[in-house]
């Protein structure tokens, strides 16, 4: 891996043992795109001539060269098209014309200030300098390469260099201009229980791509999109993945000009954004990752796993197994009692399982959704004795305790909205519009976040807590914030976003051994942002096994299992009306970090039995499943069946899943082809004891049996034996 800058040529080349991403100053100033993709040894003069051969004396403002060539940092200078960074300046006009200035070369990245950001353990970081000589107003683009994953990290810094204050109404990531329109861009959106689902459409002339104004990365949409050339598959071809490391309000772009270069940028939501820059003071992007593959869209995924987890989430469970959990949403929703619960706690204890999860409706006085946000203390009607001695009481039955907390929100029915009515996000003279039943709190208030820190750690100490599920219930709109004067308004949206991150950081750190899981209304924060503090989030409330094989299998896109929170749950199921057996709920459960959600005190002994027998396997192949290679075998967006495997590092050991929609009269045995073992050795299923060789399942297939009912799933354990 290295970073090497040719000052006879100015190239840059960033490359590691598969990738090379390489650009140009072009006219020694202005940085220009040449390749990303396969590894390239040496840049040749044909390859930076083709587009960015441009010297001091040929170039010309006069020419609209700017407006086809590959800029790696467009700033609507010259060029016509979609720009990443837009300044206005004191004057109300916008120009930046940006030059290079200076680079510096690092082991390691910089840390991006208050933002999380992914760590840089042997990676290499390029920091470039480019400034506008009229306005002083500089832009720091880094880059960062590394050795073990097939990504290459971007982010800008936006300098105010000059004299006067400027407004940076437009702070994207990252840009990358790709030659050509020959691709097919995916997306992933979706809805509250069908978040991240899949959509392929090939790239036009034009715009097109995915964002949200939401105030959060959101149910609808995912900050994520992949281009993929036209032959590409699961495991052949090239594939280029981009996704934010941002929890906000994103966008995620292609626009094909009239020379058909597509151009693909990510960052910040440019909708209601804007920044003030005094002399002196900057403004840091999020951090965006551009993936590339040579083997699909499967080798792009495992990038972005190996990324998640060697450089992103972090903390004591990062790295581990997790426990096995049973929360009481969907048996109890808000209908509990200290009784009730301890029945619950007693029979998963009885199941087997790890921890206890109380979720929504312990304080305050709620017993619906429509009281007590902000009234962080216990309910004394359902927990008479208080949180400690229901804690307590569970511990004793030895399982773990973890409790619900939603401390970004505020009901207005509270004792916190009487105090502070306002604390919470909203425009003076237009009605605060609720949704679920509850507003936002202002986290760009240092007096609000100090508060709700306070108490969040009180109840969390009160509880004695070794899991945390951090929920938010709902989306913003109607910004405004008591404490911002007019012309920062527009700063709400990030502000807001740095507060919840100040939160996660005091929160987390203050509770080292706790494990903590975000959730946003199912699956409405899932983003790399979220990631950097809590290893795992709630992927969507949606526990249908067939509806998660979907769900689930478009967030392994970024994704690996161990970060996916999924819940058997009851049937006839709550969202869906489904009814699917438990042993299918569980295979796909089990692809994620696994629990139990319903009703478990109606169960009956063998259904109980059956729980202990699926937690013993749980156990066994969770750290397969959690740091393995994941392969999607067989799209659930394609037809009636879903199928994924996991391989461990050392190829002897994987795990394979498949499963069927609706059995088909008529149907017969089938074969499929498995992916990533080896093909030399051979493999025994751990259940039947029947053996393969590696090249026999990849090149042949394994026999998948016809389904006998709606909704079964066959698993394979398999182990190497030579
Ligand atoms: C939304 C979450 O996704 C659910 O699991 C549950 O915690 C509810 N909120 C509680 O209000």
């Amino acid at each position: 891996m290295s970073i090497l800058f040719d000052p006879s040529t100015s190239v840059f080349h960033l490359s590691n043992d598969r990738v090379s991403y390489i650009f140009r100053l072009a006219g020694g100033k202005y940085p220009m795109h040449v390749h990303w993709g396969r590894r390239v040894r040496k840049v040749t003069d044909r390859m930076i001539e083709r587009r960015t051969i441009w010297t001091e004396e040929t170039f010309s403002l006069n020419e609209t060269a700017f407006d086809f060539l590959p800029m790696e940092c467009p700033t609507f200078a010259g060029d016509l098209r979609e720009g990443m960074i837009h300044v206005i300046h004191e004057n109300g006009m916008s120009a930046l014309l940006l030059e290079y200035e200076s680079h510096r070369i690092m082991t390691g990245k910089p840390a991006l200030g208050a933002l999380p950001s992914a760590r840089g353990e042997g990676a290499e970081s390029l920091l470039l300098t480019l400034r506008d000589k009229v306005s002083g107003v500089a832009v720091e683009l880094c880059y960062t390469i590394y050795s073990d994953v097939d990504v290459i990290a971007r982010s800008a810094r936006i300098i105010n260099g000059g004299k006067t204050a400027v407004t940076v109404d437009k702070a994207l990531s990252a840009c990358v201009d790709f030659e050509g329109y020959d691709f097919n861009l995916t997306t992933l959106s979706g809805a509250w229980t069908r978040e991240r689902q899949m959509y392929t459409r090939p790239l036009v002339p034009g715009d097109q791509g995915t964002s949200s104004t939401r105030g959060a990365s959101s149910v609808q949409t995912s900050p994520f999109m992949m281009l993929a050339r036209k032959d590409a598959t699961e495991e052949r071809g090239e594939v280029y993945g981009f996704a934010l490391c941002y929890s906000g309000g994103f966008e995620a772009s292609v626009h094909v000009d009239q020379h058909f270069i597509s151009r693909a940028q990510i960052g910040i939501q440019p909708f209601n954004f804007s920044w003030q820059l005094q002399p002196g003071e900057d403004f840091q992007t999020p951090e965006a990752y551009l993936c590339y593959s040579c083997e699909g869209m499967g080798g792009m995924s495992r990038s972005f796993h190996a990324l998640v987890h060697n450089h992103i989430t972090t903390g004591k469970f990062a790295h581990s197994t997790r426990p096995i959990l049973c929360n009481n949403w969907e048996a109890t929703y808000f209908d509990f009692n200290e009784e009730k619960l301890l029945s619950l706690a007693l029979c998963a204890k009885e199941a087997d399982i790890d921890l206890f999860v109380l979720d929504d409706g312990w304080f305050g006085h709620r017993n619906g959704d429509n009281s007590s946000l902000g009234d962080w203390f216990d309910d004394l009607n359902k927990l008479p004795k208080g949180l400690r001695h229901l804690s307590d009481e569970i511990h004793a039955l030895g399982l773990k305790f973890g409790l619900w907390i939603e401390p970004e929100m505020i009901s207005v029915d509270s004792e916190l909205y009487r105090a502070h009515p306002d604390w919470c996000i909203h425009v003076p003279g237009y009605p605060r519009i609720e949704y679920r039943n509850q507003l936002v709190l202002d986290l760009s208030r240092d007096e609000v976040r100090d508060h709700i820190v306070d108490v969040i750690i009180a109840a969390l100490d009160r509880g004695n807590v070794d899991y945390v599920k951090w929920d938010m219930n709902r989306f913003i709109n109607m910004w405004g914030s008591a404490s911002l004067p007019a012309q920062r308004q527009q700063e709400l949206g990030h502000r807001y976003i740095l507060g919840v991150y100040d939160m996660m950081r005091r929160i987390t750190q203050a509770f080292p051994d706790v494990l903590f899981e975000s959730c946003a209304g199912g699956g409405g924060r899932f983003d790399l942002g979220m990631m950097c503090f809590m290893p795992q989030g709630w992927c969507t409330d949606d526990t249908d096994a067939w509806m998660r094989c979907k769900i689930q299998h478009s967030t392994s896109f970024v994704f690996p299992p161990s970060t996916m929170g999924a819940h058997v749950s009851a049937v006839p199921n709550h969202q869906t009306g489904r009814s699917t057996p438990l042993a299918t709920r569980a295979a796909v459960a089990m692809s994620g970090t696994y629990g139990y959600e319903f009703d478990l005190t109606n169960l009956p002994a063998e259904e109980i039995a059956e729980i202990r027998k699926l937690n013993k396997r749980v156990r066994q192949l969770q750290p397969l499943l959690f740091y393995g290679d994941y392969y999607r075998l067989v799209s659930p967006y394609e037809g009636n069946e879903a199928a994924w495997m996991t391989v461990s590092g050392d190829k002897r050991e994987a795990v394979v899943t498949h499963v069927c929609a609706q059995a088909v009269p008529n149907m017969k045995d089938k074969l499929m082809r498995l992916a990533g073992l080896d093909p030399n050795l051979t493999y025994r299923d751990e259940d039947t004891g029947m053996t393969y060789g590696g090249d026999e399942l990849m090149y042949y297939g394994i026999i998948i049996k016809k389904p006998w009912g709606d909704y079964m799933s066959q698993q394979f354990y398999l182990k190497a034996i030579d």
